[in-house]
């Protein structure tokens, strides 16, 4: 056996939403190299076309779809599109999603909807519409969605994105029960804190407090997310279902008293 049927994507229709940049791309990438053909969604033209051709690049085929998984209208039409162009869907990586910066009696109602819209709501619409199609072509697939390391901890200064997340978190967990029947698994990866296109320009002093708090003694890169999704995505994962995997370089895992309670000789 190959090192690339492990995966067990070789042929394998895949799509990326959000693919174009960052997270996406290595995510495409990967995929990619597993043998997998790749629709790269993206509101951005430029950006589904670049990771588009990358994918052709490597070998399988790669498709830019050009659309906005924030308007609902627009979220069929996105699905239908890859699931012709592919020709099937086996599986699919959903990646879009942001943080607005805030206390929480600074947060609005609009703020507030705008959050759920962009961290949760797209997600839900997005994989069920994935699924009902997997549903109908009598398909197996495999459905990975981004949460965050905020949506399994408090989250100041990010609390709806926080929440948002946890609900994904949740989203996926029903997801994987209520779709188990029709072999689609459902998971998502909790990224800790990720070097990405969007965070390159993190002031150094944020950036070395956050590497202090970090027992990999480094910031994520978007590959540790692209690693995350092929497992995800492949057989190496068949038997992996509803879970969220953190990646976040051991942040979770973390003891606020590592050696014992202060001023005690107690655990
Ligand atoms: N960077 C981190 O440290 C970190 C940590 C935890 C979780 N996350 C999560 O990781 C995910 C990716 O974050 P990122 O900063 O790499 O994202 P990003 O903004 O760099 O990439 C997202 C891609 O989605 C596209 N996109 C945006 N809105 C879209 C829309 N409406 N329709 C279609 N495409 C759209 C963008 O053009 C872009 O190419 C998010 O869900 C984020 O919440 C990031």
């Amino acid at each position: 056996m190959s090192e690339t049927s492990l995966f067990g994507l070789a042929g394998k229709k895949t799509m990326i939403v959000g693919g174009g940049q960052g997270m996406g791309e290595s995510t495409a990438r990967f995929l990619a190299r597993a043998g997998a053909d790749v629709a790269v969604i993206d509101v951005v033209p430029e950006r589904a076309e670049r990771v588009a051709a990358i994918v052709n690049g490597i070998g399988p085929r790669g498709i830019p779809i050009v659309g906005d998984v924030l308007d609902d209208s627009q979220i069929p039409t996105i699905v239908a599109a890859a699931e012709a162009q592919l020709d099937g869907i086996d599986a699919m990586v959903s990646i879009v999603g942001a943080a607005a910066f805030g206390p929480l009696l600074d947060t609005d109602a609009a703020l507030f909807d705008q959050q759920i819209h962009l961290n949760l709501r797209y997600f839900f619409l997005t994989a069920s519409e994935v699924a009902r199609r997997m549903i109908k072509g009598g398909q197996p697939g495999a459905i990975v969605g981004i949460a965050s390391v905020d949506g399994q901890r408090s989250a100041p200064m990010r609390g709806v994105y926080g929440a948002a997340k946890a609900g994904l978190i949740s989203l996926v967990q029903t997801m994987a029960v209520e779709w188990a029947p029709h072999h689609i698994r459902v998971n998502a990866i909790a990224p800790g804190h990720i070097t990405t296109p969007r965070l390159f320009d993190t002031p150094s002093r944020v950036d070395a407090y956050a590497r202090s708090l970090l027992p990999a003694g480094r910031r994520g890169t978007t590959d540790d997310i692209g690693k995350a999704a092929l497992f995800l995505v492949s057989d190496l994962s068949a038997y992996v279902s509803g879970t969220t995997l953190d990646v976040d370089g051991g942040l979770l895992a973390q003891n606020l008293f590592p050696h014992g309670l202060p001023g005690s000789n107690q655990g």
